[in-house]
């Protein structure tokens, strides 16, 4: 278990973080293109639930968020496509830098090819992906996020344009042969709930700390 440390007079008191009363306020804000980051937050939010946080979950695409000031801890979410962030949650940690340096921070990335890369045993990819698409996405907005996420993401042609769908296909087989099967026509889903869950449930301790 773990205890907070409160200090009372000459006496420390040992709280388990367990007993703390009020729920811990949390937004989480994604933007997403081909539906993973919606999945993962919500397999983030039904986590934290548990935890006992509060949670608000905001689809930035689809809301305009004006005020973050009553929420203690915020996680931020985006896809990638073709090496950048999905524009309205990237929007969100440029406009609300200012107030984000004040809270607790966690910012993930979906990213399918991660996923790939980790069955071929690409590790010096794989911290490429980190740097770029975490760590330096939080220091070009000041921040200094208590965790950062490189979670699977989907491979679907269904949403797909015939552009990419074509140009896609060579990849699509890689991920074929790395073993990766469609979860239903035209999808393939290389989120792993398990990484999702201990990586939420990891924040949900430093986030009390
Ligand atoms: C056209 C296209 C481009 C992509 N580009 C990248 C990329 O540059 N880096 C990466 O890691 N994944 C890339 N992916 C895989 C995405 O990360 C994956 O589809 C993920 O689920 C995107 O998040 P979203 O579903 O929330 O939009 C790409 C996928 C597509 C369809």
């Amino acid at each position: 278990m773990v205890y907070s440390q409160n200090y009372y007079g000459s006496i420390y008191l040992y709280v388990p973080i367990t007993m703390r009363c009020e729920k811990m306020k949390t937004l989480i804000v994604y933007g997403t293109r081909y539906g993973a980051t919606a999945l993962t937050s919500q397999e983030i939010a039904k986590i934290l639930l548990e935890e006992n946080f509060e949670v608000k979950v905001v689809d930035a695409k689809k809301e305009k968020i004006e005020d973050i000031s009553e929420f203690e801890l915020v996680i931020v979410g985006g896809g990638l496509k073709m090496g950048r962030w999905t524009g309205e949650s990237d929007d969100f940690l440029k406009n609300f830098q200012k107030d984000l340096a004040q809270k607790k921070v966690a910012i993930f990335v979906s990213s399918a090819v991660k996923s790939l890369l980790e069955r071929q045993g690409k590790t010096e990819d794989l911290q490429k992906i980190k740097k770029s698409h975490l760590e330096d996405e939080a220091l070009k907005y000041h921040l200094n996020p208590i965790a950062l996420g490189l979670f699977g993401g989907v491979m679907d042609k269904n949403k797909m344009g015939f552009i990419f769908r074509r140009t896609l296909g060579v990849l699509i087989k890689q991920f074929e042969a790395a073993g990766f099967k469609e979860t239903s026509p035209g999808l393939i889903d290389t989120r792993d709930l398990a990484e999702i869950r201990k990586w939420t449930e990891e924040l949900a301790q430093k986030a009390l700390q």
